[in-house]
């Protein structure tokens, strides 16, 4: 079977802040298929949707109501299959989501569930539970949302009075479903047939480690109030009862010949060798590699992430899936210019520490030519080739992550990089939208990162991300073995054995420059100035071909 996907870059859109057409101030279908040129000009192989499907949106999406509809405030299924065409057309395959942890509450399962009453069938498909305690007061067990606050909300009867408890590891509009129900597992065996008979390449899988829970829901006393992050042997992730579930599905997928449809694991597990359990020859292609997301920055770190993150896919025959950002996490232009040890927040608001930005943006771009000068997949997520900054300022009364009201405005959550997207710097809503609408407000620093201020000016973000695809395409870097180079303890530097001979990439996040190394130089993250073009300063990544 092909496997295109092995060293695939896939594009991240984020429905509605990518191109709004309607002018609602949500981006939408239509304006993603204005906006699918953009995908070629950049030079993705692939782009991943995350959810448009029929949803109240409390969690952007992630409430899914209908699994084989699209939200009203997207468009249309026949929008949807527009966009699969002209995709198709210009030669860029289409991954969409899949979540199949929770659905909505208004998903008809759950109305029905509510309308019935305890012990019923229509129950059994999600975790409801009767709570502890003489009158059941108490919670089934203590479990708390990844978004904070508990993880069971109480129903109150036809006749007021309290009654079962029912399970969401999210909000409470997200109702864990009980994957021991067969009726579960034939729905979504059912809906990803649906989806790939309408040509989709792909599924990115939600939270992909926590669909099957430990056996009688065992008490989590350890749970932090909030997950930024992977969660050791919590009782509700990564259980071996996961696997079954991603080999019945990878069959499915198989079952389409060629070329190989693909499905990427959202998992956050550690170790790595937990997480290469996903990416064995019979279950998910692909799992993001959230280690090196969540790494510092440090020579050393990243070295050892590197090297351990290689080792656990290829002792599985996968290969890595490099990721630096996505619509969950600070931006990496930002994230990596927070004052060092700052534990990696979810959002950045008033009173949170602040980024340096120009450190961050230099350490984003040495960033992304690191990660993408090693073997194996890489997504980006949208923006992250201009260097979008995290936007911070966001009022209170206009951020629309549930995580910033269960934490009662504490945690400012991720609307800072949900912010819409930066086309053209004059027009309305810089092009997101054409009566100026915009549902998070774009800041003002994104005004002169928009792709019209960046196309074809020597330096800037947008034309190193090209540059890079395109160089990488050319020599095959995502696919070419790799030496690691010891040129001090503040660089990470490998030599990439490609087809057409060795590629040397040096990243140095040292005080000094270090000398660069003999060769052609095929790109470097800075404009080569800071430091003497015959070095590699502070923060750069340069790629240079060995003569
Ligand atoms: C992971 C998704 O990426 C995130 O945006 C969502 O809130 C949760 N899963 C729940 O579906």
């Amino acid at each position: 079977m092909s496997d295109w996907w092995r060293d695939a870059v896939i594009y991240q859109v984020y429905p509605r802040s990518w191109a709004d057409a309607d002018g609602d101030g949500i981006g939408d279908l239509r304006g993603i298929a204005a906006r699918l040129p953009h995908l070629v000009e950049l030079g993705v192989d692939a782009v991943w949707f995350s959810p448009f499907y029929r949803s109240p949106q409390h969690d952007a999406g992630y409430d899914v109501a209908d699994y084989r509809d699209v939200d009203p405030v997207f468009g249309t299924l026949a929008d949807v299959d527009a966009v699969l065409r002209e995709a198709a057309e210009l030669g860029i395959k289409v991954i969409v989501d899949l979540v199949p942890n929770h659905t909505s509450s208004e998903h008809p399962w759950f109305r029905e569930a509510l309308a019935s009453p305890p012990g019923s069938p229509a129950r059994e498909r999600y975790v409801f539970r009767d709570g502890k305690g003489p009158d059941g007061a108490q919670p089934p067990n203590d479990w708390r949302s990844v978004f904070g606050g508990q993880a069971w909300t109480r129903l109150t009867g036809p006749d007021g009075a309290p009654e079962q408890w029912y399970l969401h590891l999210f909000d409470t509009t997200q109702p864990d479903l009980n994957w021991e129900h067969p009726q579960v597992r034939a729905e979504f065996e059912s809906i990803i047939d649906f989806w790939l008979d309408r040509g989709v390449a792909g599924f990115r899988v939600d939270v992909a480690h926590s669909l099957v829970k430990a056996e009688g829901l065992p008490d989590f006393p350890d749970a932090p109030a909030v997950v930024a992050g992977s969660v050791e042997q919590a009782p509700y992730f990564d259980q071996d009862g996961v696997h079954e579930i991603y080999r019945r599905w990878r069959a499915l997928l198989d079952a389409r010949g060629e070329p190989a449809r693909i499905m990427c694991a959202e998992a956050w597990v550690t170790p790595a060798e937990r997480a290469a359990r996903y990416i064995r020859p019979d279950e998910f292609h692909q799992a993001f590699n959230f280690d090196i997301l969540e790494c510092p920055w440090r020579a050393e770190h990243l070295r050892t992430t590197i090297a351990d993150s290689l080792a656990a896919t290829s002792s599985v025959g996968a290969s890595a899936t490099w990721v630096l950002s996505n619509h969950d996490v600070v931006r990496h232009a930002s994230r990596l210019g927070l004052p060092p040890g700052t534990p990696r927040p979810q959002g950045i608001g008033p009173g949170d520490p602040r980024p340096d930005p120009v450190a961050g943006l230099a350490r984003a771009r040495a960033a992304t030519l690191l990660v993408l000068s090693l073997p194996g997949a890489a997504y980006l997520y949208q923006g992250e080739e201009l260097g979008l900054p995290e936007a911070m300022d966001l009022p209170p009364e206009v951020r629309q992550d549930p995580i910033f009201e269960r934490s009662g405005g504490t945690d400012a959550g991720r609307d800072g990089c949900r912010v819409p997207m930066a086309w053209e710097a004059d027009a309305p809503a810089l092009g997101f939208s054409p009566s100026g609408a915009s549902w998070l407000p774009q800041p003002h620093e994104y005004r002169d990162l928009a792709v019209d201020r960046q196309r074809g000016v020597a330096g800037t973000t947008y034309e190193m991300y090209r540059a890079a695809l395109r160089i990488r395409r050319e020599t095959g870097l995502g696919s070419a073995a790799i030496t690691p180079l010891d040129l001090g303890p503040d660089v990470v530097a490998y030599e990439h054995a490609c087809p057409d001979g060795v590629v040397l990439g040096v990243t140095n996040l040292g005080a000094e420059p270090v000398d660069l190394p003999d060769g052609e130089v095929l790109l470097r993250s800075d404009t080569g100035t800071a430091q003497g073009p015959a070095h590699v300063g502070t923060d750069v990544t340069v790629w240079v071909r060995r003569e």
